[in-house]
């Protein structure tokens, strides 16, 4: 043997190894489509041994309307065409469907093709694994969509016969107040709290559940003047506490005006809502962050146990009676649920008596289509 045969045998020997140790059904065939090697792998996919496959038609392996298939991909082949991650079905010795995804490329000899390797690739786990996804993906978008669609046919519904009660309550407070004894005068006070509270809570549900359904409005908008206003609403309780509010310079940014100040409003609301002794300090910032603006809004009040981060950004969540702090619990929800569906994230930093510190992104969006050039 001379030392040029030795080395292409033992180049053969590496390739080999190569293909028996590959995950991948690794299988040839002439160009007739006749079997002329199966690799183990091809084995452990197919279920037949490699006595049982070489010398077959290729096409033995597909289902029955896919009996073409196996010679048209040999055709392209014999063109000299690459086939990469065709994805197909081929029956396993059992009977069992299997997905696969198959890669084939000529082979050559002497500048001739004679034959085609076919490199084979279950993917039945990952397309059962794509399919549940899809599935579930589909399901979570319908039971989301019923379930706003419940909250607001239920809160809106509910409106009505609140109304009537409240009125009633209101006549009876107004026409018998004092002229029962004192425990009814108590009883009737607290049936208006209640009803008071209901409405609240109602109202609070109807403003979540319509959060994104007026479609998405988008235009570009000036934070800065959009926050100015939202301080301005708030001038009252800003003399009041003898707060001071720095606001610093905002972007503009493409969103929804009316959510957008919808977030702002609570956020700074809250501010002025949980402070401590001292006046409150309120600072509106933003900054760059990857693609996105970074916006915080922070305080010196009260301050937010790190245990309750997470819970404060659901429905009704408080942590404080309603007699200490006026409100439902409703504003953070309706922060996060707005942020989120533009994209972005809602959190807070903060610790107890040490102020507490909202930050939100706002991803960069493209540019509104409307009036666009
Ligand atoms: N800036 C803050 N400082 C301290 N605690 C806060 C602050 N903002 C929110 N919290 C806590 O998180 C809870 C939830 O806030 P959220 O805005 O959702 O409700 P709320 O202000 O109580 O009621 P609503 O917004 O419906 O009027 C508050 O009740 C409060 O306990
Ligand atoms: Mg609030």
């Amino acid at each position: 043997m001379t030392a040029r045969q030795m080395a292409e045998g033992i180049e053969l020997a590496r390739l080999a190894a190569i293909v028996e140790s590959s995950d991948d059904a690794i299988i040839s065939t002439g160009l007739d489509g006749e079997i002329q090697s199966w690799n183990r792998a091809a084995e452990h996919i197919f279920g037949y041994t490699a006595e049982e496959a070489i010398g077959r038609h290729i096409s033995f392996l597909a289902p029955e309307d896919l009996w073409l298939e196996e010679s048209e991909l040999l055709q392209r082949i014999g063109q000299g065409e690459h086939v990469q991650h065709y994805r197909t079905r081929r029956l396993h010795k059992d009977g069992r469907l299997l997905a696969l995804s198959l890669s084939l490329s000529p082979i050559r000899a002497h500048g001739q093709i004679v034959g085609a390797s076919t490199i084979s690739r279950d993917i039945s786990e990952r397309r059962r694994i794509e399919e549940l996804l899809a599935r579930q993906t589909l399901e979570l978008q319908r039971s989301n969509a019923e379930l706003e669609r419940f909250a607001y046919v239920a809160s809106h519904d509910l409106q009505e016969p609140l109304r009537t009660i409240t009125s009633f309550i209101q006549l009876l407070a107004r026409r018998y107040k004092g002229r029962l004894d004192a425990d009814a005068d108590e009883f009737i006070a607290f049936a208006v709290d209640g009803a008071n509270r209901m409405k609240s809570l109602i109202q609070g549900l109807l403003a979540y559940s319509r959060v994104g359904r007026r479609g998405a409005d988008e235009e570009q908008v000036d934070l800065g003047e959009l926050v100015d206003r939202v301080i301005a609403d708030h001038d009252l309780v800003i003399a009041e506490s003898g707060a001071t509010v720095l606001r610093r310079d905002l972007p503009i940014v493409t969103g929804n005006p009316t959510e957008l100040r919808q977030v702002f409003h609570n956020l700074i609301g809250n501010c002025l809502k949980f402070r401590s002794e001292a006046p409150p300090e309120i600072q509106i910032g933003a900054e760059r962050r990857d693609s996105a603006w970074l916006v915080t809004v922070q305080d010196n009040g009260i301050g937010i146990d790190p245990e309750y981060f997470d819970r404060i950004f659901l429905v009704f969540q408080r942590l404080h009676g309603p007699g200490q702090y006026p409100g439902t619990g409703i504003g953070l929800a309706i922060c996060s649920k707005i942020i989120q569906a533009r994209g972005g994230e809602i959190w807070v930093s903060s610790r107890p008596g040490e102020g507490a510190a909202f930050h939100f992104t706002l991803p960069d969006l493209p540019l509104p289509m409307i009036g666009a050039p």
